[in-house]
């Protein structure tokens, strides 16, 4: 439940505004929120700012044309004036009404009611909120709802995740073959989706106008931000077997661990005994899509080429040959590559120094008995 806490509303402000809602001025009233999301991949998500995005692009055979087959999902509001230069924003996903299903890709329906702001919260899922002053018996004015805008608590996607999916489903190329996809079922239940594990609640207050303990988090936590975050959804499990030890990879996620063809999780272990570590094999997991057995770039791609990626729920045993005495301790890391280190060269992002590292989902110590 949130603690709520009603201070003055803020008298003046914005009224008198432009008819079109202006995404600047979310700050004024949800500062928190819109910091964190200047940080997040959905701010990021241009070839200006995201430089995965842009090396792809740049091999694209429709880039010599600038026919800039992106914008639908990583700029939605591009137009010949502001040449791509902006991200996904707040009206995107807040004016989202529905997410129509289509084979090639899906496609976000927008409403028609620039002012009106769609939401999730427990407990307001009938209200639709319209901004009006009220004078209570003993004198009191306060106000209901934004300044700014009308919400409507009432739109049902937002509270399975289902309005994420107009991007995130899937996406065909021209061969029919889909480069990406993110499973259906995590848009599905009403406790668990896209939207309570990426936008967590945590401290801090959703507006400045009436203060609340939590807030949902806007830098949308994933392989780029904040991968920490999700950490608590993959566990790792130890067993001593015949020959070495297992080590368990439980995904609790709903779809695959990682959903874009360029990332590489892995897995290592290190073997502490005394004061010596030794290093064991390293398993890798990799989702690749190709044409005739060979990888290639998504538009050409026909087929997946090799796949051992960990999927939805799934719990992974690996096996480790290595025997064990009493009194060792094996240390288990998860992580991953933004991209794939053997095509690094290729997208001319070598020197991309944060890239090339190394990041750790979850690492843990194990003692043997
Ligand atoms: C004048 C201040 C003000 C401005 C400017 C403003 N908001 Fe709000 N907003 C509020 C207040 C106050 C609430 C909480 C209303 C309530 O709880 O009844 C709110 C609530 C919301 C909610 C729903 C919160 C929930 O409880 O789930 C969303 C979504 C939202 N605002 C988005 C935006 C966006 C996007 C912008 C910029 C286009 C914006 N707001 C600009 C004051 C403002
Ligand atoms: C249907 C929506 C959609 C379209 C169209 C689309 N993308 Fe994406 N893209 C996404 C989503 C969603 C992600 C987030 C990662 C994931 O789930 O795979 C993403 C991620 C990426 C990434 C990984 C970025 C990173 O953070 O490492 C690259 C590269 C990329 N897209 C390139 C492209 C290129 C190039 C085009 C146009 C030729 C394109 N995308 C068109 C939805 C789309
Ligand atoms: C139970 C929690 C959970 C749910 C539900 C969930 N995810 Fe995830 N998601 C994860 C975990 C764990 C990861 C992997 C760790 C990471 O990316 O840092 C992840 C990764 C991702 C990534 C980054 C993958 C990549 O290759 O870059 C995207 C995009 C994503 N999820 C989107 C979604 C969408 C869309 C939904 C709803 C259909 C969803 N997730 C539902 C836990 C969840
Ligand atoms: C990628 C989609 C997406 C974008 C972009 C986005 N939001 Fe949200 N926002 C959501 C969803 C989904 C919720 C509902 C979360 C929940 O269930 O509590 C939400 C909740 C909110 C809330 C209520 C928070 C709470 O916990 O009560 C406010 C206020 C808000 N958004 C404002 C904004 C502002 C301002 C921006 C831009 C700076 C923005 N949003 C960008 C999807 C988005
Ligand atoms: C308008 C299209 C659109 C919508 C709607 C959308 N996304 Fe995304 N999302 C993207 C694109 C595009 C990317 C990849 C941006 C990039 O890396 O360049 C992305 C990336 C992500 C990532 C990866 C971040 C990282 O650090 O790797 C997560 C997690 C995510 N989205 C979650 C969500 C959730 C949850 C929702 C619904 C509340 C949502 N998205 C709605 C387009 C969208």
């Amino acid at each position: 439940m949130k603690t709520l806490l009603y201070i003055l509303a803020l008298s003046s402000l914005l009224f008198a505004s432009a008819d079109k809602a202006d995404t600047a001025s979310c700050r004024k009233c949800h500062p928190t929120i819109a910091s964190e999301f200047e940080t997040s991949m959905h701010k990021k998500s241009t070839i200006y700012d995201d430089k995965v995005h842009k090396a792809i692009w740049d091999k694209h055979p429709a880039k010599a044309k600038d026919n800039y087959k992106c914008a639908k999902c990583h700029t939605p509001n591009a137009t010949a004036k502001n040449e791509k230069h902006e991200g996904i924003t707040c009206l995107n996903c807040h004016t989202i009404i529905d997410v129509e299903k289509h084979e090639k890709v899906n496609k976000n329906i927008y409403s028609k009611k620039d002012k009106t702001f769609y939401s999730a919260e427990k407990g307001r899922e009938t209200q639709k909120v319209i901004y009006k002053t009220i004078t209570t018996w003993w004198g009191k004015t306060t106000t209901v709802g934004s300044a700014y805008h009308d919400i409507d608590y009432t739109n049902e996607k937002f509270y399975t995740g289902e309005m994420c999916m107009g991007c995130h489903s899937h996406k065909q190329n021209s061969h029919k073959f889909s480069v990406c996809t993110t499973d259906e079922a995590g848009a599905k239940d009403k406790k668990e989706n896209c939207i309570t594990c990426h936008m967590p609640k945590i401290l801090g207050t959703a507006t400045t106008v009436r203060l609340s303990e939590k807030h949902a988090y806007h830098g949308f936590a994933g392989a780029r931000v904040e991968p920490r975050m999700l950490a608590k959804y993959v566990e790792l499990g130890f067993k001593k077997s015949a020959k070495g030890f297992d080590i368990t990879l439980h995904n609790k996620a709903p779809h695959d661990l990682m959903t874009h063809p360029l990332r590489v999780v892995q897995l290592k272990a290190t073997l502490i005994r005394g004061t010596k570590h030794t290093a064991l094999k390293t398993h890798s997991f990799v989702k690749v899509i190709g044409t005739k057995g060979k990888p290639s770039m998504p538009w050409l791609a026909t087929e997946v080429v090799k796949s051992n990626m960990i999927k939805a729920n799934e719990k992974r045993v690996v096996a480790f040959d290595q025997a064990l005495q009493s009194g060792d301790k094996v240390e288990v890391v998860l992580g991953f590559y933004i991209v794939n280190p053997k095509v690094l060269k290729k997208l001319n992002l070598q020197d991309e120094k944060e890239l090339r590292e190394f990041t750790i989902l979850k690492s843990q110590y194990f003692s043997v008995e």
